[in-house]
């Protein structure tokens, strides 16, 4: 379990943020738009919070494992489980310090809003792309480089965003193929808009 629960405040009020619920729906449309599911896959969310966006994507799937390594978020999760199409478990770790059971494998990894909390991208990737199949996906959505505003507070935050282009490397560099990036979402806020991308990559 992390130490650090930089969401605990957070947690219960998640899901009545309504732009960030329609963010998530908006990622999922494109997952779907770009990815052919089915509901015998097994897919991750990483860093799943409450699980907006795998929730979105519950009918077309036969089961997801939320990690993260808050505790309250997946508290809220884990309530709201029932309500999902498909089956569920969660998973509290911190992926960027801890690893899955050997052996742990999913047949797609989905995100949202999580990569730019983890320091080491490419470390990231080298996990991803050893917990899937030949033929598993990637599919996460980010904010697009932006001036560290998007943030009330920046504790925890490891990037302003990225410049797809170079998450699309990093993603060639540890192996995956066909990596494409999409427009996913605009967050308009009162002083400013922040776009999001989706980066689709294969195994
Ligand atoms: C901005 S929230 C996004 C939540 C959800 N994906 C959504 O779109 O509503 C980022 C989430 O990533 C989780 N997180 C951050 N760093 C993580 C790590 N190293 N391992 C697992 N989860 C992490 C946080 O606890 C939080 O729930």
């Amino acid at each position: 379990m992390s130490s650090k629960d930089l969401f605990a405040h957070k947690s219960k009020e998640w899901d009545a943020n309504s732009k960030r619920v329609q963010g998530a729906k908006a990622i999922a449309n494109v997952i779907e738009d770009k990815i052919e599911l089915n509901d015998s896959m097994h897919l991750m969310d990483f860093g799943a919070g409450t699980g907006l966006l795998s929730f979105s994507l519950s009918d077309k799937i036969g089961k997801v494992t939320a990690l993260d390594n808050s505790p309250s978020m997946l508290e809220v999760f884990n309530e709201k489980s029932n309500l999902f199409g498909c089956e569920t478990s969660i998973v509290n770790l911190d992926l960027s310090t801890q690893n899955l059971p050997e052996g742990s494998r999913f047949d797609g990894i989905i995100s949202s809003m999580t990569i730019h909390h983890i320091e080491d991208v490419e470390e990231l990737f080298k996990k991803f792309y050893a917990l899937l199949p030949k033929d598993g996906f990637i599919a996460l959505a980010d904010l697009e480089r932006e001036d560290g505003t998007f943030h009330s507070n920046n504790e925890g935050v490891f990037h302003f965003g990225f410049e797809p282009n170079e998450l699309k490397e990093i993603a060639q560099r540890v192996g995956f193929k066909k990596v494409e990036v999409y427009h996913a979402n605009t967050i308009k806020k009162p002083h400013a808009e922040f776009r999001v991308f989706l980066l689709v990559g294969w195994r």
